[in-house]
C-alpha cells in the first residue's frame, strides 16, 4: 500500500530475472572461458541453491511491488532439473509475463512441456550460422544445427521466440548479414548485442565492441531498415524493421548507448542474492532471511530496503578503469 516502490533515481521494479543455476554445457568465449570455467571450477552445490518454493516465495513479493516481467535465466536454463515445474509454479503467478533465455540445444526435449507448463516464450542465443566460427564461440563444439533443432522444437511448441547474437567485432561480425537473412520472414526477432564487460574474466577490450549504429548500417545497405518506437519506455532493445515487411530486429546498445536512466531490473542469483546491477560487484543475501523464516514480512522490508537504495548506473560510467573491477560473472547472476 502506499507510494510506488522506486529507487534512489526513481525507478521503479518491474522486471524479475531469475538464475536457476551457474552451470552452463557451452563455453562461450564471452561469458564463461575455459581457461576460468576449467574442469576445477567450483559451482554451487546442490544445498545452496534456492529452491523452486523458495524462488516462488521471492518472485511472489516480487509481483506484489510492482514486477510485471520474470525472466529464467542462469547459466543454462534448462539444465536445472524439473526446470518445467518451476515454470509452471512461476506460471500461476498473475498479470506476469514469463520468459526464459537459453542456449537452445535442450529444448528439442524440452520445449513442449516448457509451454505446456505455461511459458509464455524464449529467448534463444546464437551468435552466426557460419558453424567453424559458431563452434569457437561456444569452445565446445556445439554445432549450429542443435541450435537451429531447437529453435524448431519452439516453434512447434508453439513458443514465440527472440534470437540473441552477440557481436564480437573481428569474431563473428561476418555473420551479421547472414543472420538477418536467415530471420527475416520467419516471425522471429533477432536482437544483435553489443560485447559487453560482464564479470571481469573475458578479456573485454572497446575495440572488440561493433557499435549497433554500425550493425544497422551495414544490414541497411541490404535489407532497408525503418526505426520503429518502442513498445514501452525503458525497453532494452532499440527496434528497427525491414522497409519490405520482412519483420523487425532489435539492438541492445549497453556500450555505445545506456539505458541505466530506466532500468527497471532486479536480479536473483542461483543461491538467493539480490543484484541491482548486472555489473555489480556484491549482492545482498536473501536466502538466510527465508531459510531462518522471518516471515514475508521481513523478506518483503529486505526486498524494499535493497530496491530503494538502488544507485546503479554502470553502462554510463563504463570506462576501462571500471571494466577492470571485479565484478559477478553473467554465467552466475544470468543474462
Ligand atoms: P524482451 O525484449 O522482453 O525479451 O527482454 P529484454 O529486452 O530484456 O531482452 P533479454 O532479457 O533477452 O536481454 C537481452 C540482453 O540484453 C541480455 O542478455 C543482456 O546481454 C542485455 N541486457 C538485458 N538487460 C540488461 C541490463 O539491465 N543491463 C545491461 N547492461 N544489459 C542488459
Ligand atoms: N556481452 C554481451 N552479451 C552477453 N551474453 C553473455 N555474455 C555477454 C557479454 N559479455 C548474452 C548471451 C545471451 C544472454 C544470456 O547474454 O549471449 O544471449
Ligand atoms: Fe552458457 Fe549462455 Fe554463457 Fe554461453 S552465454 S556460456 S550459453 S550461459
Ligand atoms: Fe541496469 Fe546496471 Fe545494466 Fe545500467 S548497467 S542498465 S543499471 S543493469
Amino acid at each position: 500500500p502506499g507510494e510506488a516502490l522506486v529507487d534512489a533515481r526513481g525507478r521503479a521494479v518491474r522486471d524479475l530475472r531469475i538464475s536457476v543455476t551457474d552451470r552452463c554445457n557451452f563455453r562461450c568465449i564471452y561469458c564463461m572461458p575455459r581457461a576460468v570455467f576449467g574442469k576445477d571450477y567450483p559451482f554451487l552445490p546442490r544445498r545452496e541453491l534456492l529452491s523452486f518454493e523458495e524462488i516462488v516465495r521471492v518472485a511472489r513479493l516480487f509481483v506484489a511491488r510492482g514486477v510485471r516481467k520474470i525472466r529464467i535465466t542462469g547459466g543454462e536454463p534448462l539444465l536445472r532439473k524439473n526446470i518445467e515445474r518451476l515454470v509452471g509454479m512461476l506460471a500461476g503467478l498473475d498479470g506476469v509475463e514469463l520468459t526464459l533465455t537459453t542456449n537452445g540445444v535442450l529444448l528439442p526435449r524440452l520445449a513442449r512441456p516448457l509451454a505446456e507448463a505455461g511459458l509464455h516464450r524464449v529467448t534463444v542465443s546464437l551468435d552466426g550460422l557460419d558453424d567453424a566460427t559458431f563452434r569457437r564461440m561456444n569452445d565446445v563444439d556445439f554445432p549450429v544445427s542443435s541450435v537451429l533443432d531447437g529453435i524448431a522444437a519452439a516453434e512447434a511448441a508453439g513458443l514465440p521466440l527472440k534470437v540473441n547474437m552477440v557481436v564480437k567485432r573481428g569474431t563473428n561480425d561476418h555473420g551479421i548479414i547472414d543472420m538477418a537473412r536467415h530471420f527475416r520472414g520467419s516471425g522471429h526477432i533477432l536482437r544483435f548485442i553489443e560485447f559487453m564487460d560482464v564479470g571481469s574474466s573475458n578479456g573485454w577490450k572497446m575495440d572488440e565492441v561493433l557499435p549497433s549504429r554500425e550493425v544497422v548500417e551495414r544490414i541497411n545497405a541490404v535489407f532497408p531498415l525503418a526505426p520503429v518506437d518502442p513498445n514501452y519506455t525503458g525497453e532494452v532493445a532499440e527496434r528497427w524493421r525491414y522497409v519490405d515487411g520482412g519483420g523487425e530486429i532489435g539492438v541492445i546498445s549497453s556500450v555505445t548507448q545506456a539505458f541505466c536512466s530506466t532500468c527497471t531490473r532486479m536480479r536473483l542469483s542461483t543461491e538467493g542474492r539480490l543484484y541491482t546491477c548486472l555489473f555489480a560487484q556484491h549482492g545482498h543475501d536473501l536466502r538466510e532471511l527465508l531459510r531462518s523464516d522471518g516471515g514475508d514480512a521481513a523478506i518483503g522490508a529486505a526486498i524494499d530496503g535493497v530496491w530503494m537504495a538502488r544507485e546503479d548506473r554502470y553502462s554510463e560510467i563504463r570506462s576501462a578503469h571500471t571494466a577492470a573491477r571485479r565484478k559477478i560473472e553473467m554465467s552466475y547472476i544470468g543474462g
